[in-house]
């Protein structure tokens, strides 16, 4: 399978967001990646539901809801509504992780786990073949632009692993600090979606650097 380009608009401008939105329309990303952040399990606040629903009216690819957010079963239905196509929920923010990938696959989405850095993904083996995504974070979550942590290959090749041995279909989906020099290196490991902010929003020309963390041309 070729590897799939998620720009994270996080890093995207805020006070002129169409422009943003059209721009990832035209590229060849694959998926918008919204990261919500409600303060309290990270320490940011990002945007929520209302601003992805004037998001929705706008993209034309499927929208990856990234909920960094405690309790989050709470909110299922209400980003189903708003447009989510995808919903991933951490592992450290869910209790009963098994109901709540049941409770947004039920709802008519793809289901996530997301694991933080320090999270094995061995404590993953039990729920593995329920969900759509393993999303690895390479950064502690709540900002954009940190660095890499370089002990994801390690992770991406045990997920890979646990993948191809238990017959799950999850995709493995990476998170923080991808550049063009860590993305070719993961996608050999096995990971097959590349969420990136800063490396997009952040460059001179966002298409062509979403270009290039497709092709890994120069
Ligand atoms: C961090 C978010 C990321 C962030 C990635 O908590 O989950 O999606 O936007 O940004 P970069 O690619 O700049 O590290
Ligand atoms: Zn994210």
């Amino acid at each position: 399978m070729e590897h799939l380009i998620a720009p994270s608009l996080l890093s995207a401008d805020f006070s002129n967001l169409i422009k943003d939105i059209t721009m990832v329309n035209q590229s060849e990303a694959d998926w918008f990646h919204l990261d919500v952040m409600d303060g309290v399990f990270v320490p940011n606040i990002s945007f929520g539901i209302p601003v992805i629903k004037h998001i929705k009216t706008h993209a034309t690819k499927p929208l990856d809801v990234h909920l960094m957010i405690v309790d989050p079963d709470r909110y299922f239905a209400d980003f189903k509504n708003a447009g989510a196509d995808i919903i991933t929920v951490h592992y450290e923010a869910c209790t009963h992780l098994d109901r709540s990938i049941a409770a947004i696959k039920s709802l008519g989405m793809k289901a996530g786990v997301v694991l933080n850095p320090h999270t094995s993904v061995l404590l993953i083996e039990n729920v593995i073949k329920e969900v759509d995504v393993v999303l690895l974070m390479s950064v502690n979550p709540g900002f954009g632009g940190q660095k890499f942590i370089e002990n994801t290959y390690r992770k991406v090749y045990q997920l890979k692993e646990m993948i191809v041995q238990s017959e799950s279909k999850a995709l493995i989906e990476i998170d923080g600090g991808v550049d063009l020099i860590n993305a070719p290196k993961l996608i050999e490991a096995g990971a097959d979606v590349l969420v990136a902010g800063n490396t997009i929003f952040g460059s001179a020309n966002p298409m062509d650097s979403i270009s290039k963390l497709k092709h890994f041309s120069e």
